[in-house]
């Protein structure tokens, strides 16, 4: 049994999500082609990271991403910093041989994602694989949508419509961290929420944009840091984007941090010329789907389990039909994929979001910021 040393750089939400992930893709998963071992964690703050360390089950501690990606046990480099530590770590893990995972948005910018997107195809020539965490492709509702829209199912797509609305930032006594900060983050929800939402019309349709009209907005233009200082907001509390699609369709998007009442209600409605699709991440082992194949006195939105062993991608490996899954699991999956994909040579494409589809979320991102800024369509 092949045994992988993973490195992690952060231990927050994400450093969480992944290190939870690694536990269980383990035993989950039986018989694994390839194990892993938590070899070390990374932060900037001794004592946290210290902490970290004994309380996820890794070896040891680094201070420094560098150390940590140039130690030969380490054979994985799990990226779960802010957005400002995407693009020098896992190029310079990539050049080191390591196997990489880095966390969405992509990348800051266009140019870093261009340079990510790089390394990761001379890295592939190697065999070192990537992945960008786009964790909703391995919810196995929204597999299940794929596959209707891919068996012609819904017929020509007419529609695909997102939102992303949550309220955590709607208190203006909300304190200001990095996500809210252009230079950490890239941008607000844009990059943050509607990146999901972004990949997720690439992967669901497999169609690409033609061009974006988008307007960003920031309703609260200043935060206090927990120190008490005072920070000017350079990013958007809200998104509402447009884009043509190059098959016809129309795709609109609109995400908000800001949105009061919503905790995350992340909801997509596809409809085309056969059928229609509804996925609420609220309930989110459940698909919606209408056909107008039913007869026309049964025609309606049924609502199909995705947790049929049988039938549903990934149920097989949790409990019986019925027994749901949570958030949790689409990293779980995610990590799967990975490890079996390290393990086999397979690809990570199409299931898995390669670096190659965080370069084409970015140019979208980066065609709406324009857009915002100039009041315009702009090509992608
Ligand atoms: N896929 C998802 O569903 C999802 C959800 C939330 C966040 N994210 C993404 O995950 C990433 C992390 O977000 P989070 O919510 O976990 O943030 P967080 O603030 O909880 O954690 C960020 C971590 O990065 C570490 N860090 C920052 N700079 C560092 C440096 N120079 N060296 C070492 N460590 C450093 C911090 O110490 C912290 O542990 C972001 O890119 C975010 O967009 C993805």
């Amino acid at each position: 049994m092949q045994k992988l040393g993973v490195g992690m750089l952060g231990y927050g939400f994400m450093g969480k999500a992944h290190t939870n992930a690694f536990k269980k893709a383990n035993y989950i998963f039986y018989p694994m082609p390839v194990e892993t071992e938590l070899i070390s964690i990374c932060g900037r703050n001794e004592d946290k990271v210290r902490e970290a360390a004994r309380r996820y089950g890794y070896q040891r501690w680094n201070t420094d991403w560098r150390e940590m990606i140039c130690a030969p046990d380490i054979n994985i480099f799990d990226n779960t910093g802010s957005n400002n530590v995407h693009e020098e770590p896992c190029i310079a893990a990539l050049q080191a041989g390591k196997h990489v995972i880095v966390e969405k948005p992509f990348a800051l910018n266009l140019e870093e994602a261009k340079r990510m997107s790089n390394a990761a195809k001379e890295a592939d020539k190697k065999g070192i694989k990537s992945i960008v965490a786009f964790n909703y492709r391995f919810a196995p509702a929204l597999r299940l949508a794929r596959r209707i829209i891919a068996e012609g199912r819904l017929g020509r797509i007419y529609h695909f419509r997102s939102q992303y609305l949550l309220d955590r930032f709607s208190d203006p006594q909300a304190p200001f961290i990095w996500r809210l900060d252009k230079k950490q983050a890239g941008s607000g929800v844009l990059g943050d929420l509607n990146s999901h939402a972004i990949d997720m019309m690439r992967f669901l349709l497999q169609a690409e944009p033609l061009s974006v009209m988008a307007w960003n907005t920031t309703f609260i233009d200043k935060r206090y840091d927990s120190d008490g200082i005072v920070h000017p907001i350079d990013t958007d509390d809200a998104s509402a984007l447009w884009l043509k699609l190059e098959n016809g369709a129309m795709a609109t998007f609109e995400a908000s941090k800001v949105a009061t009442g919503y905790k995350t209600m992340w909801r997509i409605e596809i409809h085309g010329s056969k059928g229609g699709i509804v996925f609420d991440l609220s309930k989110g082992n459940d698909l919606q789907f209408f056909t107008k194949d039913d007869p026309l006195y049964l025609q309606g939105m049924r609502t199909i389990n995705a947790t049929e062993p049988e039938a549903h991608d990934y149920a097989k490996y949790w409990w019986p039909r019925g027994h749901n899954l949570g958030w949790e699991h689409y990293h779980i999956h995610m990590i799967e994929h990975f490890l079996r994909c390290i393990a086999t040579g397979e690809d990570i494409a199409p299931w898995g979001a390669t670096f190659e589809d965080g370069l084409r979320c970015q140019e979208i991102i980066s065609a709406a910021l324009q857009s915002s800024d100039e009041g315009r369509w702009i090509n992608v």
